[in-house]
Parts: C-alpha cells; sequence; structure tokens
C-alpha cells in the first residue's frame, strides 16, 4: 500500500506545527503514513519546538521533544498528498509560492474554517487551547484517512 504523506505547516515550526505532526501521527499508523511539518518563515530553522508546545505535548503522552523546525519548500507540494495549514496567513504564504492548480488542491485550513491562533506571544493557556483545537481536527482527519482504508 502506498504511504500518504501529510505536512502541517505554520509560521515559524515551533508551536503550532510541531504540535499537529506529534499528534496526528500518533493517531495513524507509521507503516502507512507519514506526518512531518514546516515553517512559511525561516526564522527558526533548526530549532526544536517552543518548550511550552513540548510540555503540553508531553502533558497528554506524547513527545515533540526531537523535532527541528524547517521551512516550507517548494517541492514539498510535490512531496505531500495533504498540507494542513493553521492559519489564513499561512494559506495566503503558500499561495504566494504560485502552486499548479494540482498542487493547491492539496492545501486546507486544518480546522476547515476556523484558524488555530498563533499562541507565540500568550501564555501557556494558549498552548492548551492549541492542543484541543488541533485534537479534534486530527481525530476528523485520522478518522477520515483510517475510514477511507490507507
Ligand atoms: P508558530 O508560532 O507559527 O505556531 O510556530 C510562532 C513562532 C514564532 C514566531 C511567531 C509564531 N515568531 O515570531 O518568532
Amino acid at each position: 500500500m502506498e504511504t500518504v504523506n501529510i505536512l502541517m505547516v505554520c509560521l515559524g515550526n515551533i508551536c503550532r506545527s510541531p504540535l499537529a505532526e506529534g499528534i496526528l501521527a500518533h493517531k495513524l499508523p507509521s507503516t502507512t503514513f507519514t506526518v512531518d511539518s514546516a515553517a512559511t518563515a525561516a526564522y527558526h530553522t533548526g530549532n526544536h519546538p517552543d518548550s511550552r508546545s513540548i510540555a503540553v505535548a508531553a502533558k497528554y503522552g506524547i513527545a515533540i521533544n526531537h523535532q527541528k523546525a524547517r521551512p516550507f519548500q517548494k517541492k514539498d507540494f510535490q512531496r505531500f498528498d495533504r498540507i494542513y495549514v493553521m492559519d489564513r496567513s499561512n494559506y495566503n504564504n503558500l499561495k504566494a509560492l504560485q502552486p499548479t492548480d494540482a498542487e493547491w488542491e492539496k492545501v486546507a485550513l486544518l480546522l476547515g474554517n476556523e484558524e488555530v491562533p498563533d499562541p507565540y506571544y500568550g501564555g501557556t493557556e494558549g498552548f492548551e487551547m492549541v492542543y484541543q483545537m488541533i485534537d479534534v481536527a486530527t481525530d476528523r482527519i485520522a478518522n477520515k484517512l483510517l475510514e477511507n482504508d490507507h
């Protein structure tokens, strides 16, 4: 069976998308799914996730401390089958890379119509809220993927 490759994208790849990567990966068999994450900005390249993201993930039994931030590259439109962005700004940043129609069809907001807010400048409660939002969204995504018998 072919592997389905899923990419989570946010601005810095240190707060939201590392959580989305870790949480979704936890819900899918690694034999048939790969989950990665990337940034639309390169400032944190090579950094581990924000300690507040690491802590909230650990609270729910998910380890994301090994992850390292990397920038989104245009070839990711080819490498991945589905690309989930956290907010409309991420969405617009990817659109600005001028993907083909087929590439752009792979891109969606993780929450459908809602945004996952950037928790970076807030307190730890923002990270808890973001965790819960991503948890709900990834339940839906994982159920759908597993239903499709991938
Ligand atoms: P993320 O959060 O996009 O969820 O990783 C941010 C991380 C860093 C910055 C902004 C948002 N920053 O401005 O450095």
